[in-house]
């Protein structure tokens, strides 16, 4: 079986998890704090707070912004449920808009109609490691979290996922592209913001009483997260040859194949191809023992209750198919997969 995701694991990460073993310390720590410096670095942002996940992450990114109960956050329906999670987590009222359908990234457009007093923050998250049009939406001048847990190393003209927001978030899953086993990271340059994600994120010595959460990474995490920062470059390049090879091979085909627009730097954290057939197409692959996977499996409409039509969403729910793309897919494999999709027969 080919899976859809596979881990790129090695020798480097078991050293990394191995030292912070041997050193008897595997709470926040050192190799956290320097986590905390590189995916700053990396995002043009002055500071970085670790937490024990994406989610935190957007947790405590909405409390570090003041969004309450009353509030209105704005996020995309195609969409991960942890935005509508953290949404709910502060009592805000989530507002859900649709998508540009030859990105699946969050529209301008929706959003700009979709803007009250009430509005607080705007959730924008970059699918699949293309960035949404985060200048557009920063126009609007509502609070962005920049939710990078999908496009790490993602770049528009030369500036990096995660420095245009106010704030920016990131997560270490093990499906993403470099991952800690779980973990996230909030990023700022606005001292009072990194103050209080830092100051939320762990209940313990704290001189005051407000509610605060255990949200700590554990070294262990981090170190392993930290590994495969470092090979971050190496594991973006080999992605993109992959996907360069599929648009090559599947262009004469009636897929509809991701498009990298001009100035976008594309990390390919998944490769997505849509089809009116994509449930058919994926019991196909399934039974030639190629594993997919479907990008967003329910829509935030499909959660709560919204008046909102969504009918680019929708489509991208029924539509999109994602196929194996990680640096440890071989040549044999790919072709295997290009292959059979060649040979479907829709
Ligand atoms: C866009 C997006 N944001 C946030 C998250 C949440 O991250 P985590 O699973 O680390 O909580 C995910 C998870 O897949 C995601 O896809």
């Amino acid at each position: 079986m080919i899976p859809h995701v596979r881990l790129t694991l090695g020798p480097a990460e078991l050293e990394a998890v191995a030292k912070v073993l041997k050193s008897g310390y595997l709470a926040p720590g050192l190799v956290g704090e320097t986590l905390e410096r590189g995916i700053a670095r990396l995002s043009n942002q002055k500071s970085g707070v670790a937490v024990s996940s994406g989610t935190a992450a957007l947790h405590v990114a909405l409390l570090a912004l003041g969004v309450k109960a009353g509030d209105e956050v704005i996020i995309p329906a195609y969409s991960c449920q942890a935005l509508l999670n953290a949404v709910l987590y502060v009592g805000a009222r989530p507002v859900v808009v649709d998508i540009d359908l030859s990105t699946f990234n969050i529209d301008p457009q929706e959003v700009q109609k979709n803007i009250t007093k009430k509005t607080k923050a705007i959730i924008v998250p970059h699918m699949f490691g293309l960035m949404a049009d985060i200048v557009a939406i920063k126009r609007f001048s509502i609070p962005i979290i920049e939710d990078c847990a999908l496009s790490i190393g993602a770049k528009f003209k030369g500036q990096p996922a995660g420095s245009f927001g106010v704030v920016a978030i990131f997560s270490f899953y093990a499906t993403k592209t470099i991952t800690g086993g779980e973990g996230g990271m909030v990023v700022s340059s606005v001292e009072a913001i990194v103050d209080q994600a830092r100051d939320v994120r762990e209940y313990d010595k704290k001189k005051n009483f407000i509610i605060r959460y255990n949200y700590k990474l554990s070294d262990v995490n981090a170190a392993i997260a930290l590994a495969q920062l470092k090979q971050l470059p190496s594991f973006v390049t080999k992605r993109q040859a992959i996907a360069k090879k599929y648009t090559k091979a599947l262009a004469g085909t009636n897929f509809i194949l991701p498009t990298v627009p001009v100035d976008y730097h594309h990390t390919f954290s998944r490769y997505i191809i849509r089809t009116p057939q994509a449930e058919q197409l994926r019991t196909y692959l399934k039974d030639h023992g190629v594993g997919t996977g479907r990008g967003v499996v329910l829509g935030i409409h499909e959660l709560i209750k919204t008046k909102a039509s969504l009918p680019k969403s929708k489509q991208a729910l029924r539509e999109a198919v994602s196929l194996p793309i990680y640096p440890t897919l071989t040549a044999s494999e790919q072709q295997k997969i290009i292959t059979l999709l060649i040979n479907f027969k829709s």
